[in-house]
């Protein structure tokens, strides 16, 4: 992938297709140039054999069943810069506290790590697409914090005003636009 956003944008729509209801995207950048993010869902969750499948492109060949390459790819970006790549799930039949976590490491310094793009429209486009999740997006960096919260949102605006409507979004694309406009010193 040319940006980690649209990486990111994928790995997101998982979590949708796993029916999770809270969804948080979590970035948060060093003063090195290490660059950890995290999806955290509490959708249906995998068990321990997909986990290790959905992880591994080469293992998948063997099986039928088709696997995508979301997950395969995030793994090698991350990797090929130094970093790191994880899942943890528990599956929704294991009962209380079920989800996954995806957490990835880049180190934005190496010379294969590509740039992490636009996260504004990448966070407009999952907000328009679904806007009854409870999402929640925090971009911590050296410099300050990128914070959208969803549910806050929705509480302010009232139940009968959608997330998805143009107004809003165009209204949180520029609050988000703004916040990072006042990152840099
Ligand atoms: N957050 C999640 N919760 C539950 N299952 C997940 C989650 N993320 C991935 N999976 C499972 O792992 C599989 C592989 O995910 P991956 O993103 O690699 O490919 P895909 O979504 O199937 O296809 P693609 O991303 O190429 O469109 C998914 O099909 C799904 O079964
Ligand atoms: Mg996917």
């Amino acid at each position: 992938m040319r940006e980690l956003s649209l990486n990111i944008l994928d790995i997101a729509q998982n979590s949708v297709r796993a029916e999770a209801k809270n969804i948080e995207i979590a970035l948060l950048e060093d003063e090195n140039g290490w660059l950890t993010f995290r999806i955290t869902d509490n959708g249906k969750g995998m068990d321990a054999e997909t986990v290790r499948r959905v992880s591994d492109p080469f293992y998948t060949t063997r099986t039928t069943r088709r696997v995508g390459l979301g997950l395969p790819f995030l793994r090698m970006g991350a990797e090929m810069t130094g970093g790191s790549f994880s899942i943890r799930s528990k599956p929704r039949e294991e009962g209380e506290g079920h989800g996954t976590v995806v957490t990835a490491v880049f180190n934005m310094k190496h010379i294969d790590a590509v740039p992490l793009g636009d996260m504004v429209s990448t966070v407009c486009v999952l907000l328009q697409g679904q806007p009854d999740i409870d999402w929640l997006f925090i971009h911590s960096t050296p410099a300050g914090e990128v914070r959208l919260d969803a549910a806050e949102l929705r509480s302010i605006l009232g139940e009968e005003v959608s997330l998805g409507e143009t107004e809003v979004i165009n209204w949180i694309r520029d609050y988000l636009d703004e916040q990072y406009s006042s990152l840099n010193p």
